[in-house]
């Protein structure tokens, strides 16, 4: 019986776990560089002629539109000319940003939302000043939260133990 109550509550932190640490993928980018923004979606198959993406910082700023009939709001003056979208990824259900020339006030959180299918990613992207000398270094460490698999790894192994020591 207590075994039980072990077991929910275990299940209970896992899936908290799960849905707090997929919400943010997190980018470093240092000044004068340039980060990709990952935006997958790949639960279905988005026609190109039907995709509209709209990427938003901070829930406000416009940082990109892409409309399929060319129809979007122009991006903030922040973010003109620096960014770009990958047209030939976006069969793959790949909808990434590039934006060059990071500057610290670019920092914050950006929205992906895809319209068609009504799904928002976020990405913090989170700005440090270059070290002197390598200011025009590409940089694109990007690291995404790897936490699902190993909780869930850490979960199974949790049940299997539950269940060879209750049967
Ligand atoms: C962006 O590029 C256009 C065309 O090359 C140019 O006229 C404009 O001044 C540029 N804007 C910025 C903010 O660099
Ligand atoms: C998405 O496309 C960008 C640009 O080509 C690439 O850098 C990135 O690795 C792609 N992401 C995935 C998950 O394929
Ligand atoms: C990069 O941005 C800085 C301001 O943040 C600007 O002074 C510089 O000219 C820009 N460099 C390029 C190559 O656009
Ligand atoms: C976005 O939000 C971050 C964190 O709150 C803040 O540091 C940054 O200045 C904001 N950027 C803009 C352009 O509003």
């Amino acid at each position: 019986m207590v075994g039980r109550w072990v077991l929910i509550y275990l299940l209970v932190l896992y899936i908290d776990k799960v849905f707090s640490s997929q919400d943010v993928v997190t980018v470093d980018g240092v000044t004068g560089g340039s980060v990709i923004l990952p935006c997958i979606y790949t639960d279905e198959v988005i026609k190109t002629e039907d995709l509209t993406v709209y990427w938003r910082l901070n829930d406000s700023m416009v940082v990109y539109e892409h409309v399929s009939d060319g129809t979007g709001y122009k991006p903030d003056p922040q973010f003109e000319n620096r960014t770009r979208m990958f047209p030939e990824m976006y069969s793959t259900g790949n909808f990434s940003l590039s934006l060059g020339n990071v500057s610290i006030t670019d920092g914050g959180l950006y929205s992906c939302f895809i319209l068609p299918v009504n799904v928002e990613k976020k990405i913090e992207l989170r700005a440090t000043e270059a070290p002197a000398e390598k200011t025009d270094r590409d940089d694109r460490n990007s690291s995404v939260k790897i936490g699902p698999v190993s909780s869930l790894l850490l979960f199974l192994m949790l049940l299997f133990r539950h269940i060879v020591l209750f049967m």
